[in-house]
């Protein structure tokens, strides 16, 4: 009786434990059955013609210049011209947001809100001044996401993206056009300021942070563009041809890290063809690889005006179309009449982007607060800090010594600098601190005098006039550098002696719509920039005085030639809007420099691996004349067929330079530091690697002040069935603020994953059998400790679906 009894206790507790552990588990099922069912409703409610109005943005609108309206080329639906309910719900919901790139229709009488898009990735783009309306809308403009990934620190990006998702929900949006994240391929893409690196597992890791950041607050996310978009020449019909390899472990990579780690509400899928189709219309690209191999579980929009056939684009898994115009809601109704398309494929991406819409903001009635831009001011001055590198420090010429108080500042952009790139992921902040302004706040003296001449000058260049050299730009509202003044002897000599130290500023601009050129004022100085920079140099020299460079730039520009000069030379990139404070909060030392470059500076552009395929090239129909196509003007919204033939394959970057033993200016993950480290105790937890490896390491502050250090892990892989890069980046971390003498213990788990190489004939990651050499270092080149392991037998880390392969043969690198 008592044994029954007992037994009897034991199996109702046991019930009750399970219950207990099945019971959310049972809520959440419930409420996933009740929120598909609630879904499923909504769509049954819905008519063809709505269906398809939800599909399709509501059209392009934000303000156009007048004087630049007659240029914009009839691409986007911009209003819409017949009285209707459709018409109506439009002018009301585009007034959301002014100045947001895109919104999706509303049907409130159907429990569907409005989702408003908005760019992008340096922070939120919305108009800042709206028409009757005395108040203001400025964001915060944080660090380009080159400065961010130079950081190397994931917590601190997702500090980053907490911030600007802030000013995301506070201001009513539902979901940031942003991170971007394709590679930086060659060094000339225009756009390279939004993306983060020429590595795959750096961007990966960035973007997650980022979204994760900027997640928290409620808001979504749309990483961009999906995929290899590495260029702005053609960028709406150029075909990339490139293989699965380079495609899997390259420039998917990234994307699928972010997909899998960050989980982002939305994707935007990219302008140009893939080995064939347009991204947009690939059901390889976002069926196949983004949902089926990755889980991938939001919607994906189009990029503004990509892709040509919105039936393709919605079969392949492209559920949003934007901005969107009345002539694709057409096209979309007469293609499920006529037969064309299943009324089905509707529903199914109307359940994916109700779905997020159930996550919204608006949909949940949020009441619109603070967006707090005093504290992300802070957040973004100290975040640019972090980021920036320090390439050269001759002389103990940084931080500022104490007597160091009156400063010369050269180069015009020392009083105009450049806090972001240009075109969407150009920033609408309220103020940008220039270098001037951030010496006179953080207690030091400009030089007035020389400020004036620079004043002068500025003004009588932007009163030329001068055709802009990217339209965009300047119809976004983007600035272009001036082009710099000849410094004479006499003003540096006269400069040297009444100042303590000079600081010598070198801008340049990029941005959406054109591409950089391989030519002096751009990647190369100009005569003038490095005329200036000797005869500064000199001149300080001369009175036992430093020259330091600081480097303004929003990606990689020639630095050989002209480095011998000054003392030292810190690149803080574009820093957002407190660039003058944060810049020098480096150079006195507030902040010790931790920054390493997430990516290569060569020696000359044709050192590069893809100079040879950059930009690519038009492809001519038989019989059509030799004519060179216009790359000028609004090019980059024309669709000349072009081709682009990725033939470095996966020597992209330090891969190349590692592999093929080219010497570089900088090397991927440099970056000096005001103090040095002492890298000792690699440990491995075992010599045979069984899917998991644990690394460890420590990391002594041996210097006399205290400072960060990143710490990055490379892998050689022994050559077998596929040929190896030289060394890949397997993981990375970077230390606490260590004091000196002070040290930390630093740990990375390597899993099958970050050892595997993409095999094209069974499309499968495979980590094969030999010795791999695992290497610790402070730059790709710097490496500090090395210790082996072995794989006995090959291993795979998973099968996935055979896709996206070109269709034709091209020649490759193969390595060495
Ligand atoms: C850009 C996107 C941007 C969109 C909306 C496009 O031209 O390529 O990055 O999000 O416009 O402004």
């Amino acid at each position: 009786m008592n044994r029954l009894y007992q037994r009897a206790k034991i199996s109702l507790a046991v019930t009750l434990f399970v219950l207990l552990l099945s019971g959310p588990v049972c809520l959440q099922a419930k409420d996933q059955k009740a929120e598909e069912k609630d879904i499923s409703s909504i769509i049954s409610s819905l008519t063809l013609e709505e269906k398809a109005q939800l599909l399709i943005g509501t059209g392009m609108y934000f303000p156009i210049p007048d004087s630049l309206r007659q240029n914009i080329p009839p691409i986007f639906g911009m209003g819409q011209s017949e009285e209707s309910d459709y018409s109506r719900m439009v002018d009301k919901v585009r007034l959301y947001l002014p100045g947001a790139a895109g919104f999706t229709a509303e049907f409130p009488e159907k429990g569907i809100t409005s989702q408003v898009l908005a760019d992008g990735p340096a922070g939120l783009r919305i108009s800042p001044v709206r028409a009757g309306d005395d108040n203001t809308y400025y964001s915060t403009a944080f660090p380009i996401a080159t400065v961010l990934a130079s950081s190397w620190d994931t917590e601190l990006v997702e500090q980053v993206g907490r911030a600007m998702g802030k000013e995301v929900l506070e201001y009513g949006a539902d979901v940031i056009l942003g991170p971007g994240m394709n590679l930086q391929r060659d060094p000339l893409c225009g756009r390279n300021f939004e993306y983060y690196s020429e590595d795959p597992l750096v961007t990966g890791k960035m973007a997650a942070a980022m979204v994760q950041g900027i997640q928290s607050n409620g808001v979504g996310t749309s990483i961009k563009h999906f995929a290899v978009n590495n260029q702005e020449t053609m960028r709406m019909s150029a075909n990339v041809i490139v293989s699965e390899r380079a495609l899997r472990e390259l420039y998917l990579k990234g994307f699928e890290i972010a997909v899998k780690e960050g989980k982002p509400w939305t994707v935007m899928s990219s302008y140009n063809k893939i080995n064939g189709p347009y991204a947009s219309e690939s059901h390889d690209l976002l069926t196949k690889i983004l949902r089926n191999d990755w889980g991938f579980k939001g919607y994906v929009m189009t990029d503004w005006g990509g892709g040509s056939n919105v039936v393709a684009q919605m079969k392949a898994g492209n559920d949003v179309i934007m901005p969107g115009s009345s002539s694709q809601i057409k096209e979309l109704i007469a293609a499920v009449e006529n037969g064309e398309l299943e009324e089905s494929v509707l529903d199914r991406n109307i359940e994916r982007v109700l779905k997020i819409m159930k996550k919204t903001p608006r949909y949940k009635g949020y009441t619109y607060g603070d967006p707090e831009l005093k504290a992300h001011a802070e957040v973004t001055r100290q975040a640019a800090t972090d980021g920036m590198v320090l390439l050269k420090n001759d002389h103990n010429a940084l931080p500022f010594s104490s007597p160091v108080k009156k400063v010369a500042t050269f180069g015009a952009t020392s009083l105009d600098i450049i806090s972001g790139g240009t075109g969407s992921g150009d920033v609408n902040e309220a103020y940008t601190i220039s270098l001037f302004d951030g010496l006179l706040n953080n207690g030091l003296t400009p030089d007035p005098e020389l400020a004036g001449v620079y004043e002068e000058y500025i003004k009588a260049e932007q009163a030329k006039n001068k055709q802009p050299a990217n339209l965009l730009a300047a119809f976004m509202g983007g600035k272009e550098p001036v082009a710099e003044m000849a410094v004479s002897a006499e003003l540096a000599e006269k400069m040297a002696d009444k100042n303590d130290v000079a600081l010598i500023t070198i801008g340049r601009n990029a941005g959406e719509g054109g591409d950089r050129k391989a030519v002096p004022g751009d990647f190369y100085l100009t005569d003038t920039e490095k005329e200036m920079i000797r005869t500064v140099s000199a001149a300080f020299h001369e009175k036992g005085k430093h020259a330091v460079v600081i480097l303004n730039i929003a990606g990689v520009i020639e630095t050989a030639s002209w480095r011998n000069l000054p003392d030292a030379i810190l690149c803080a990139w574009q820093p957002g809007q407190e660039a003058g404070n944060s810049i020098v909060d480096i150079l006195t030392g507030v902040v010790n420099p931790s920054g390493k470059l997430a990516v290569t500076f060569p020696f000359s552009y044709d050192d590069t691996p893809t100079s040879e395929y950059f930009p690519g090239s038009q492809v001519k129909q038989e019989g059509e004349a030799d004519d060179a196509p216009d790359l000028s003007g609004f090019s980059f919204m024309s669709r000349v067929p072009w081709e682009v033939v990725y033939g470095e394959d996966i020597y992209v970057g330090y891969r190349y330079y590692t592999t093929y033993e080219i010497p570089v200016a900088y090397e991927f993950g440099y970056g000096k530091s005001y103090t040095t480290f002492e890298y000792s105790n690699l440990k491995l937890t075992g010599k045979e690697f069984d899917g998991k490896l644990e690394v460890s390491l420590k990391v002594i502050n041996t210097g006399k002040v205290a400072g960060r250090e990143v710490v990055q892990v490379y892998v050689s892989a022994p050559s077998g069935k596929l040929n190896k890069p030289e060394q890949e980046l397997v993981a990375f971390g970077k230390t606490k603020r260590l004091k000196p003498g002070a040290g930390e213990t630093l740990k990375f788990l390597i899993s099958t994953d970050e050892l595997a190489s993409f095999d094209e004939a069974t499309s499968s990651w495979i980590a094969e059998a030999g010795e791999y050499t695992l290497k610790v270092g402070a730059s790709v080149l710097d490496i500090r400790e090395k210790a082996t392991f072995t794989i006995k037998d090959p291993m795979t880390a998973g099968k996935v679906t055979k896709a996206l392969a070109p269709t034709r043969e091209f020649d490759k690198l193969t390595g060495k």
